[in-house]
């Protein structure tokens, strides 16, 4: 097939190129040569791509600046993902759209389906949001993948930093009231990979298996890493940020299981296999 990738140069966005290469026809865009706020651009860029599916993996992925900057928030992930919606029915191609568990308020107990009421707190969630709700008004071949708590090899992420701060800080204060599913940038990539592969098109909620705190995980990451610190389990009052966050934000694969797609591993399993890029 012929997939074009937007936003290849962010986190998921290089291993999403590295998975789909490997089968498939893939170009990409970045900031650079798109900008996804300008809606003729898109369309004159897509449909000289001409693609069979296009994956809209950019976004204004600062939860916290969001806060500080909601114009630019909406404009790159409300208006910038209506453009390349409108894009994909000018080209008549399949769009995935990345989207995030930060459209739920986090009040459930139990895993969020996929058929759940969303409720986004704060800005970043209501963006991403909308961004769903103009993919759905405008296309009829869409897959919403919603995915939490990234981390991969081309990004800054939760485990780097938790190294990183590990180098300078005997102990490192966690949260640890805010419950989400950990997931390998590389796993979800192979995830759409099958996704795109059939036309059962719709919201999929794709994480890897299993779940934990904050606090939880930071500890699994430096067992792993064999780095011995001190770790502080702290509650969301304790560490304000500016955006508000879900306290549980578990999101069921029920689509997924529902389609028959083999369970995606455990996010222990995953980080291991991330911890062996790291080379530590
Ligand atoms: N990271 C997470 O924990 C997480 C969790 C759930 C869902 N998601 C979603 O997963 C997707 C991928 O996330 P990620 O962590 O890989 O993000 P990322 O590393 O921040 O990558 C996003 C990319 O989008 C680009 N971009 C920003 N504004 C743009 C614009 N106007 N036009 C074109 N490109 C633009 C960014 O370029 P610059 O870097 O130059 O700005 C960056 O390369 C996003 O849709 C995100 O909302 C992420």
């Amino acid at each position: 097939m012929k997939i074009m990738i937007i936003g290849s140069e962010g986190m998921l966005g290089h291993d999403l190129v590295d998975v789909l290469s490997a089968e498939h026809q893939v170009s990409t865009t970045t900031i650079d040569t798109l900008d996804i706020t300008d809606i003729g651009k898109t369309i004159k860029t897509v449909k000289e791509n001409d693609p069979d599916v296009l994956i809209h993996a950019a976004a204004f992925t600062n939860v916290d600046e969001s806060e500080s900057n909601p114009d630019l928030a909406y404009k790159v992930n409300a208006i910038g993902t209506r453009n390349v919606a409108v894009a994909c029915q000018a080209a008549d191609c399949a769009m995935v759209y990345i989207c995030t568990d930060y459209v739920f308020d986090g009040t459930n107990k139990t895993p969020y389906y996929e058929y759940d009421e969303t409720k986004p707190l704060g800005v970043y969630g209501k963006t991403k949001h909308t961004g769903e709700l103009y993919v759905r008004d405008i296309l009829n071949k869409f897959y919403i993948v919603r995915t939490a708590w990234l981390y991969g090899y081309n990004g800054p992420n939760f485990v780097a930093t938790m190294l990183n701060l590990a180098k300078t800080n005997d102990t490192i204060s966690v949260v640890n009231d805010q419950i989400g599913s950990p997931t390998y940038t590389v796993d979800l990539a192979k995830a759409i990979a099958l996704l795109i592969k059939r036309s059962s098109y719709g919201i999929y909620h794709i994480t890897n298996s299993d779940n934990c705190s904050w606090y939880d995980f930071a500890k699994e990451i430096f067992k792993q890493a064999n780095v011995d610190v001190e770790l502080k389990p702290v509650t969301t009052e304790e560490f304000p940020r500016p955006a508000p966050r879900p306290k549980y934000s578990v999101l069921e694969n029920y689509n997924w299981k529902m389609e028959g797609y083999p369970k995606i591993r455990n996010y222990k399993q995953a980080l291991a296999d991330y911890m062996k890029l790291l080379k530590l």
